[in-house]
């Protein structure tokens, strides 16, 4: 009996710890902003950022709904094939990294280790505050095109974010598939298909 209730309080010590690095982000703020075709003008890849100055958590929670947050009740900022909503975006930084739950609006943490080197084949990025992994999910979308569409469209919105709030970003096919795979504790059916660094 006595070892049940030991297990059981490092089961809840556990947990709280756990539920205590997950993020609440504030409301995201989705109207005003630079016009459309001024971002579209703007938009452009950046390869240089400098690695003392992070997104507020107003920018990156306006940012995460751009990217793919629910712009109605059940439906997205980006199309999705057959509306399966397969994609998700993981936020990867120098403390850990996290789900973005565009529902509950918070960031669920995946890891507390610095994954970095596993998000970058280039030392910019490797280095880079803030990388955002696009997930697909195969058991939603088995179809190649589709899943890569959907990505694009994710990784688009995240460029046009930028454009419109003077953030560089560069979107990135060359990362190590597996090892970031791995680190982000996916499950076998999911896979990284762009890792996007953005910062200033
Ligand atoms: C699917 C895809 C993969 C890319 N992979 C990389 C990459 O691994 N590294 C990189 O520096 N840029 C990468 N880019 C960015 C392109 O090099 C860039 O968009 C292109 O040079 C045009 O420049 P622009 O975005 O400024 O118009 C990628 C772009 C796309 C769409």
């Amino acid at each position: 009996m006595k070892r049940f209730f030991i297990s059981l309080s490092l089961t809840i010590i556990s947990l709280s710890q756990c539920l205590a690095s997950d993020i609440a982000l504030p409301k995201p703020q989705t109207n005003g902003g630079m016009p459309l075709m001024e971002a579209l003008s703007k938009r452009q890849s950046t390869r240089e950022f400098l690695n003392n100055r992070k997104l507020s958590d107003q920018q990156l929670s306006d940012l995460l709904w751009a990217a793919c947050g629910y712009n109605r009740e059940d439906k997205l900022t980006i199309p999705t094939a057959m509306n399966r909503q397969e994609v998700s975006v993981y936020v990867i930084t120098p403390e850990g990294a996290w789900r973005y739950a565009a529902k509950e609006n918070k960031l669920i943490q995946v890891t507390d280790k610095d994954i970095r080197e596993y998000s970058a084949a280039q030392e910019f990025a490797k280095e880079a505050l803030l990388n955002i992994a696009i997930v697909s999910d195969k058991e939603l979308m088995s179809d190649d095109i589709y899943a890569g569409t959907d990505a694009g469209a994710v990784m688009q919105n995240i460029y046009l974010w930028c454009a419109a709030n003077e953030v560089g970003t560069v979107t990135r096919g060359s990362f190590d598939k597996k090892g970031l795979a791995k680190a982000l504790n996916l499950k076998s059916s999911q896979r990284v298909i762009l890792v996007q660094t953005v910062g200033y």
